[in-house]
């Protein structure tokens, strides 16, 4: 018994060495995850993993707003400052207003090399100004990549309003389909499974080049489609 620990003790730091990201999208171990920007998707978003089980580190730029908020969503889920959020999250949630990219990026720059960021902000002109046209250009999955050098980067639940991340977490029949974009294999499928424990269906898009399909503005943006619908409207094989 005690060899057979011992090998599964080594097999499991062999898999750590040789895949550093692998044990964060195993389906067992809770995970902390650290979320700058917990408004209306980044609060809605903890709670649903709360739920699931993973630890979640609110935060913001008012960090009253976030203890009350980490209180109601009970015993799995703190407040901290954004940069406690980045440091101590295994996994972060990036959900602000696009302006506030590049200072987060700046800012966390050490805390945010290496790790698996998962960003929802979108490029609104009416909010963001001229970077956002500079962005949607672009396509997010580049602009993002860009302003958060070092992160592991997945485009993730930008395209779904919160009023749907909401109430339609695990809905019956055809669950809500979010789609992702990303270049980092292992950070997808850590992404794919945070979708799938908030209530949702991953639709993998590609990599990040990909993110434009799904900006802002296009045909399948806000619409809550099943993963069918989803792909046929971005021409997508499954
Ligand atoms: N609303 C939607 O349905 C939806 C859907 C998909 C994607 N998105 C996009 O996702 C992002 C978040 O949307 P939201 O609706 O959740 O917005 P929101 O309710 O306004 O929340 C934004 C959060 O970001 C925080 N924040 C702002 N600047 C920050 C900074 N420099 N550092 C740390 N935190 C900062 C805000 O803190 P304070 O409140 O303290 O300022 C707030 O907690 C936006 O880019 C939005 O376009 C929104």
């Amino acid at each position: 018994m005690k060899l057979v620990r011992i090998g599964r003790l080594l097999a499991t730091a062999a898999l750590v060495l040789l895949f550093p990201g692998a044990l964060l999208a195993a389906e067992s171990a809770p995970l902390k995850i650290g979320i700058i920007g917990a408004g209306r998707i980044g609060g809605t978003l903890g709670e649903l993993w709360a739920k699931a089980g993973h630890q979640v580190m609110f935060s913001s730029l008012d960090l009253e707003h976030d203890k009350e908020l980490a209180k109601s969503v009970g015993d799995k889920a703190q407040a901290g400052t954004p940069a406690q959020a980045a440091a101590w999250g295994d996994v972060l949630l990036v959900s602000v207003p696009y302006t506030a990219l590049p200072q987060i990026g700046k800012d966390y720059a050490a805390s945010i090399k290496g790790k698996v960021v998962l960003d929802t902000s979108n490029p609104i002109q009416s909010r963001d100004g001229e970077m956002a046209v500079a962005a949607r250009e672009k396509g997010t999955g580049v602009a993002s990549a860009e302003f958060l050098p070092g992160a592991r980067l997945v485009r993730a639940f930008n395209e779904v309003g919160y009023r749907s991340l909401r109430s339609e977490s695990n809905r019956s029949g055809d669950k809500v389909a979010i789609p992702l974009a990303a270049d980092d294999k292992q950070a997808l499928e850590v992404a794919v499974r945070l979708v799938k424990e908030a209530g949702f269906e991953p639709v993998v898009v590609g990599g990040l080049d990909t993110a434009k399909k799904f900006d802002v503005g296009t045909p399948v943006f806000g619409k809550a489609l099943n993963a069918a619908e989803l792909r046929k409207g971005l021409g997508i094989e499954k």
